[in-house]
């Protein structure tokens, strides 16, 4: 006959068992630190960078305040000149077409000259020396409701045929 004691022998917890369940512990944290990061991460790419950059269309003014010939008066601040003709009112980018210098108006010769490597532009952008490649860049221009030119520097063209029509073009005959 065997015998049976009356209460279960008291197992005791070794230190060994102890810092096994502890290191476990610390792998589970360790590994939901990471995913965590992860999860993170790719969170992130879900809000792409975005440079705030300030608007490139202006108020320029009531139309009536240009005269006929070229206007510096948005150099400065916006490096456009606006110009008119008889038909009506345009917009030059002041950028060089070459690489990118700010050309000044020369009224007594009627032309632009980039002082960097010499171009020279007709009144309408177009180049008549130089090195530049391509004509001065025309602005999107339009004329509001209450005769102000709203200037777009993001929209632009200088191909002849295109730049003399709407949108880089206002016609105020009649106006
Ligand atoms: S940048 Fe104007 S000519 Fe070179």
């Amino acid at each position: 006959m065997v015998e049976t004691p009356a209460t279960a022998p008291k197992i005791e917890e070794s230190p060994d068992l102890l810092s096994r369940r502890g290191f476990m512990q610390l792998a589970w944290g360790a590994l939901a630190a990471f995913l965590g990061g992860v999860a993170a991460n790719s969170l992130r790419f879900l809000f792409p960078n975005v440079v705030y950059e300030p608007s490139q269309k202006f108020n320029a003014g009531p139309a009536v305040d240009y005269p006929l010939g070229v206007s510096l008066k948005w150099m400065r601040e916006q490096r456009v000149w606006v110009v008119r003709r008889e038909q009506g009112l345009y917009a030059l980018w002041g950028r060089c077409t070459h690489l990118g210098c700010t050309p000044s108006w020369f009224g007594g010769e009627d032309r632009f000259k980039c002082p960097c490597h010499g171009s020279n532009f007709s009144p309408q952008g177009d180049v008549i020396a130089g090195p530049a490649p391509k004509p001065l860049w025309h602005c999107k221009i339009e004329l509001a409701s209450n005769g102000d030119l709203i200037i777009d520097k993001a929209v632009l063209e200088n191909r002849p045929g295109f730049r003399e029509n709407a949108p880089y073009f206002v016609d105020t005959q009649g106006a």
